[in-house]
């Protein structure tokens, strides 16, 4: 999260650079897909090639401005543009919108065991095939291909409908694919037109930095045995859908990930034949109507692919959820039961409670007593171990305290480190208090919550010579209460669409062990040269593939459910309470609906949810409808010219067929209509629990459901009656929730329930 902050930065500087009228910018043009022109064109790149023609001077070749031809995710085409030549592309007819590119970021051993998936023959996991025959697509930073989560030796030949490629590149060709990973391409105009030099990367699907290969194999990695990262967390390592086979789409890059370059990878993987996206990325929220992810997702979603995206790392913020259309998965992050405790023991005797991975077999050596040393006051570059803040006879053998926070964790160790340092103790700030993201370093170190570093840092200042050791513990599982919301998290509500709940679901994010490049040093950073198989990652990304894994393996059972029901499947029946029987927790309080939307995925259950909740793509233009936008925008994002009104006329009291249930109170009463389809037994009965918000008198018609066949669909209505007309907020929101559940009244093991969140807008 720290060196998004910095990319942040960088956005900014190049926005500046680039903000003269004649430079040019990369836009992205949407047309429309029955252009009146369209007909004078043999091909769809020529028609497009033509509008740049009638837009740029003469003397010039219209290919060299052309990025992309976009065809399958959208009609259009990104292009480079001045911004008077803009002024003149919007005013040609067939030109429906044009936006600038924007820049996204990307965002085990341990975790298929601690959300109950079991190999054993009887179980689901098994019977589902592990995710057998289903093709997720991963865009992120591309892949390394010799990492053994990636051996196809077990491994189905690749689907015929596949039509993708392995493409060529630096160290990259054509005999890195395998029947596992059966598919790599990589797309670099949209990020070549903002930073054309070459940087150490490669140019290829290859993974320069880690991330790409860890998601990749999270999703759909085979099982390694002994994976461990330097001795922790030593188990087998398999990806949540060992069955499946992969795609990557390298869209992510050094500096962030372009729209142009993702809606490129969107638009070729639907051709390409993939089951399932995984995009573990995002920025801030934005209208659908302007997300170039929300756009390219819906033509997805029309084509029976599951689209699945990271909610963002921008928690505990409020409305910070982004990539939350509601054809998208979005995923936020939970934590697993395993901790790697790393005590800090200080000369006064007392002790903090840290978390850290170091070699194990460097410990012994490397945990004596150090003198403490925290470089604060002055510019205060010191505090944060910023690069070349360190002076080495203040730090020379010592051990380091440095505050989270403006660069990176594991780049904070290697300046410590270059500077002499001997140890690092990391210490949260008030921002991320006792988030615990573990991170491997170039020496020795800790990361300490919040108030144990208000703790250290007294004790520091209370003696001339302060001393701490650092007491590395191993692993352990099973102590702590989890899963808990992480304090990263994306939390909603949806600031560009209230009426849909988000995030959907979480998953686990924090601590993550998977696959990683054998080059790469865990850390990531260049000078470090110990090599790996796995590593450690924290974040929504983390999250995102374990969800695309899980939608596999659904998809793999139930091979004719569209995205709706399976994303269904996985939000009525994800776990609502923790591994100790109590309510799940986000820091010390139960956690809300807007931090764990229908709750901590169980994709054992999901597996075999006995209702979904389905939801036909014209049901998502009569949504778009309803809450207000206009036919231009409804057009943008879904190809379809429809009238509103003529729309609310023929459906009254139209609601979106949602697994999660929103209420905005705007006078005192809603009604919502819900539809469930039996994929349980024939003959199966179901009758409604509701636990309503406080405030709220909810009545539901009927209260049994009784289903003679598998597939039959019946219908029920939901008034909510809000009680507290009075009690409205004067202009702060007010929120409340419940949840509604329909258990099965044979076998109490069906429960589909939805979560309901009602606010009341203020006066
Ligand atoms: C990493 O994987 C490769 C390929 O399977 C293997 O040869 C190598 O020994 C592994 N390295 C470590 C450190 O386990
Ligand atoms: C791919 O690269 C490897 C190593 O550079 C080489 O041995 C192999 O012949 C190449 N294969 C193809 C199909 O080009
Ligand atoms: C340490 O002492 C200095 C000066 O005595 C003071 O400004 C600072 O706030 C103290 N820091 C802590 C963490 O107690
Ligand atoms: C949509 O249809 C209306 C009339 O039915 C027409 O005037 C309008 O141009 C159409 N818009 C688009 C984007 O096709
Ligand atoms: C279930 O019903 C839907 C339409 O409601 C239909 O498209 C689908 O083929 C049916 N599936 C089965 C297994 O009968
Ligand atoms: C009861 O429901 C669960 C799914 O929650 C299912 O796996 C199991 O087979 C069902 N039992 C019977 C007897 O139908």
């Amino acid at each position: 999260m720290e060196s998004k902050i910095q990319l942040f930065f960088l956005t900014l500087f190049l926005l500046i650079l680039t903000n003269h009228a004649q430079t040019l910018g990369t836009y992205i043009v949407q047309l429309h897909p029955h252009g009146t022109t369209r007909t004078l064109f043999n091909s769809k790149l020529k028609w497009h090639l033509s509008f740049i023609q009638q837009t740029i001077s003469s003397d010039e070749d219209p290919s060299s401005r052309l990025l992309y031809s976009y065809r399958s995710a959208m009609d259009g085409f990104a292009a480079q543009l001045t911004e008077s030549e803009l002024e003149y592309l919007q005013k040609i007819p067939d030109v429906i919108s044009i936006r600038p590119d924007r820049q996204l970021q990307i965002q085990t051993t341990y975790s298929y065991k601690f959300l109950g998936l079991n190999p054993a023959r009887e179980n689901s996991w098994y019977q589902s095939g592990f995710g057998r025959g289903t093709i997720i697509g991963v865009l992120d930073t591309g892949v390394w291909p010799e990492s053994p989560s990636f051996n196809d030796h077990d491994m189905p030949p690749v689907p015929k409908k596949w039509k993708g490629i392995c493409q060529s590149g630096q160290a990259f060709n054509s005999s890195n694919c395998n029947r596992k990973l059966i598919g790599a391409r990589y797309f670099t105009k949209g990020h070549f037109a903002v930073s054309p030099t070459r940087i150490p990367e490669y140019l290829s699907p290859r993974d320069s930095s880690g991330h790409g290969t860890h998601t990749s194999s999270t999703a759909g990695g085979v099982p390694v045995a002994m994976a461990n990262v330097f001795g922790y967390a030593k188990g087998v390592a398999r990806g949540m859908a060992p069955g499946a086979h992969i795609a990557v789409y390298k869209v992510c890059w050094f500096n962030g990930c372009y729209n142009s370059d993702i809606m490129a990878a969107m638009d070729v993987a639907i051709r390409d034949g993939v089951d399932i996206l995984s995009l573990s990325l995002g920025g801030f929220p934005v209208p659908l109507y302007d997300d170039s992810i929300a756009i390219g997702s819906f033509r997805a979603m029309e084509k029976g692919i599951s689209v699945i995206c990271a909610a963002g790392n921008n928690g505990p913020t409020e409305m910070s959820v982004a990539n939350e259309a509601p054809w998208i998965a979005t995923i936020g992050a939970s934590t697993l039961d395993r901790k790697f405790p790393a005590i800090v023991r200080m000369g006064n005797g007392q002790v903090l409670y840290g978390e850290s991975m170091y070699p194990v077999n460097r410990i012994a050596s490397n945990s004596k007593e150090l003198e403490l040393v925290y470089v604060s006051g002055g510019d205060s570059e010191g505090q944060f171990c910023l690069k070349g803040s360190l002076p080495k006879d203040k730090v020379q053998g010592k051990m380091v305290v440095c505050d989270r926070g403006v660069n990176g964790r594991s780049e904070k160790g290697q300046v410590v480190k270059e500077a002499g340092g001997a140890a690092m103790i990391l210490t949260n700030t008030e921002l991320n208090l006792g988030e615990d993201s573990v991170d491997v370093h170039v020496l020795p170190a800790t990361l300490v919550g919040f108030d144990e570093s208000v703790t250290l840092k007294a004790y520091i200042n209370s003696t001339t010579r302060p001393l701490a050791r650092i007491e590395f513990g191993g692993t352990v599982i099973g102590k702590s209460r989890a899963p808990a919301v992480a304090r990263f998290s994306a939390r909603g509500p949806s600031f560009t669409n209230p009426s849909i709940l988000k995030p959907d679901v979480i998953a686990p994010g924090v601590n993550i062990i998977a696959a990683w490049p054998q080059n790469l040093g865990p850390t990531g950073l260049p000078e470090d040269t110990r090599r790996v198989n796995f590593s450690v990652m924290s974040g929504t990304s983390m999250s995102c593939p374990h969800v695309s894994g899980i939608a596999a393996l659904i998809r793999s059972a139930h091979k004719k459910w569209s995205p709706a029901a399976i994303k269904s499947a996985i939000m009525t029946t994800a776990d609502v309470i923790d591994h100790t029987g109590k309510p799940i927790l986000d820091e010390d309080k139960p956690a809300n609906a807007f931090a764990m939307g229908a709750g901590n995925v169980n994709p054992q259950r999901a597996l075999n949810p006995g209702l979904v909740y389905d939801i036909r793509p014209d049901d998502y233009v009569n949504h778009l409808c309803s809450i207000g936008y206009t036919r231009s925008e409804i057009f943008s994002i879904t190809h379809r010219n429809v009238s509103c009104h003529a729309m609310m006329q023929m459906n009254r009291g139209f609601s979106l067929n949602y697994p999660s249930i929103s209420v905005i109170f705007k006078d005192g009463m809603t009604r919502k209509i819900r539809r469930v389809s039996n994929v349980g037994g024939p003959n199966s009965i179901y009758s409604v629990e509701v636990v309503a918000p406080q405030g709220v008198k909810v009545i539901v018609k009927p209260k049994r459901l009784v289903f003679k066949q598998i597939n039959q669909s019946l219908s029920y209505r939901v008034w909510f009656i809000s009680r507290k007309g009075a009690k409205r907020g004067a202009d702060t929101m007010d929120f409340a929730e419940g949840h509604l559940t329909w258990v099965h009244s044979q076998n109490g093991s069906y429960r589909v329930r939805s979560p309901i969140a009602v606010s009341w807008k203020p006066k």
